[in-house]
């Protein structure tokens, strides 16, 4: 397949296919409106692909997930998070020099300039840490507006390692704790949770097992293609906005709870339920009543119709690391059975809605001590190397043009312009 005709008013009008390297097949309509005065419709970008991408792959249908070629149980188990961003950024995996390299940079890029910790005390002591957090990043702008050619790699770096230090700081804020100044001497993820929860007075041993479990999350939060935050940094992006402006917006855009907010609406979700204690039926009944808003939060997903892998492994996981830390959570137990109460219904299995990656997550947040409003947090440091990666890939694209979709006004005619007096 090489061309797509579309019958139009009588004339046929033809356009390029385009395939990817998994045969994914794409019709260019870049020429549809100048050729025929028409364009596409879709709401919820559904069938319209907006960029092509070798960073990760999708199959929605067979719950395939890979970054790079990379299939994502191989990297959740056997990689770490530092590592896993440079893949993301630089498309393949560091060598030793690399990657000592690259994790020195982290090292030594952790600390935020001492003035913008004055920052952090203007917020209200109840200020929602994404609202913190994507402040800061935007703010971290001001502190290096070196030009993008100079300072591009110096940026990421700065990003990643930095915005683990923000979101502790803001823990720290909100629980009126002092801040912890990052270590030398420690990983990428053994120093969050030192800044996370050392407090001055007392020595703070890191358990390996919260180790592996953070870098566990962090990869599999670490890119989804084209979902909508990372369709925001590349909109925002193609402006040409600075990087720091662009990964702000990604932060907000990630915020909304049908996004990674839902992380943190399951765990309230599951409470309740715990709370309640009435069973899972009524739950379910309320999720299919479309008079209710109410939704089951960590189910249903725009591209996974059969399951999601990263909620597989996340199962798996979360029950292993409950049982190596020696707890028990009764709310575990409360997602398994709706989990299981659900799939059972055909309302849920005729709209192919599966647990999706928040649904679990919130679980094994939990059990490392993480608040539930930080959880969406926690989702942006995992999903930063990968919007990283994609604006890096559409700042290197010269064919990259400003995105600015079109629409089909239906809105009133002209009409004229009645001064107030003369309005009835
Ligand atoms: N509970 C009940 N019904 C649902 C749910 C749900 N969680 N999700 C979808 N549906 C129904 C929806 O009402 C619609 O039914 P109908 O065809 O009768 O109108 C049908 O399933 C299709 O749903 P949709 O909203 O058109 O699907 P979408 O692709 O636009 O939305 C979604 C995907 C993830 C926003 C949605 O499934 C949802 O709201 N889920 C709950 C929030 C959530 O868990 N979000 C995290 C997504 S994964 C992490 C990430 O990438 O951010």
């Amino acid at each position: 397949m090489t061309s797509a005709r579309l019958h139009l008013d009588g004339q046929i009008h033809e356009f390029p296919v385009i395939h990817g390297t998994e045969d994914e097949v794409g019709i260019e309509i870049g020429q549809l409106r100048s050729q025929t005065g028409a364009i596409t419709l879709d709401s919820g970008f559904t069938s319209t692909g907006a960029c092509t991408s070798s960073i990760t792959y999708i199959d929605g249908a067979n719950g395939i997930l890979r970054y790079r070629g990379y299939p994502i149980e191989q990297l959740a188990e056997e990689s770490d998070f530092a590592e896993v961003a440079y893949l993301l950024l630089y498309g393949e995996l560091p060598n030793a020099e690399q990657s000592a390299a690259f994790r020195a940079d982290l090292t030594y890029h952790s600390m935020i300039h001492e003035d913008m910790k004055k920052f952090f005390e203007g917020f209200p002591p109840n200020a929602h840490p994404m609202a913190i957090l994507s402040a800061m990043v935007a703010s971290l702008s001001t502190y290096y507006p070196g030009t993008e050619k100079e300072s591009r790699d110096a940026n990421f770096v700065r990003l990643i390692a930095k915005i683990r230090t923000l979101a502790a700081y803001a823990y720290k804020k909100s629980i009126g704790q002092p801040t912890i100044y990052p270590r030398n001497d420690l990983s990428y993820g053994e120093n969050f949770l030192h800044m996370m929860f050392a407090v001055p007075a007392e020595e703070y041993q890191v358990n390996p097992v919260m180790v592996k479990a953070l870098n566990m999350l962090l990869i599999l939060h670490a890119d989804h293609e084209q979902n909508c935050s990372t369709a925001t940094v590349r909109m925002v992006g193609s402006s040409r906005a600075n990087i720091f402006a662009a990964i702000s917006s990604g932060i907000c855009a990630l915020w909304g709870p049908l996004h990674g907010g839902a992380n943190q609406k399951v765990l309230e979700m599951l409470e309740v339920m715990e709370k309640d204690g009435g069973g899972y039926q009524k739950w379910i009944d309320k999720a299919k009543d479309k008079n209710d808003e109410f939704r089951l939060m960590g189910f249903g997903h725009r591209v996974y119709k059969n399951f999601d892998p990263r909620a597989t492994i996340l199962r798996k996981m979360t029950g292993e690391v409950l049982e190596e830390l020696g707890m028990e959570d009764p709310l575990l137990e409360i997602a398994k059975n709706l989990e299981r109460v659900a799939l059972e219904d055909s309302y849920f299995v005729e709209r192919n809605l599966y647990p999706n990656v928040d649904f679990y997550s919130g679980i094994l947040y939990r059990a490392m001590g993480i608040p539930t409003n930080m959880f969406t947090v926690m989702f942006a440091i995992g999903r930063l190397p990968g919007w990283l990666a994609h604006w890096k890939e559409l700042r290197e694209d010269e064919s990259a043009r400003i995105y600015r979709p079109r629409q089909i006004y239906t809105g009133p005619n002209e009409r004229k312009y009645e001064p107030l007096a003369g309005r009835g």
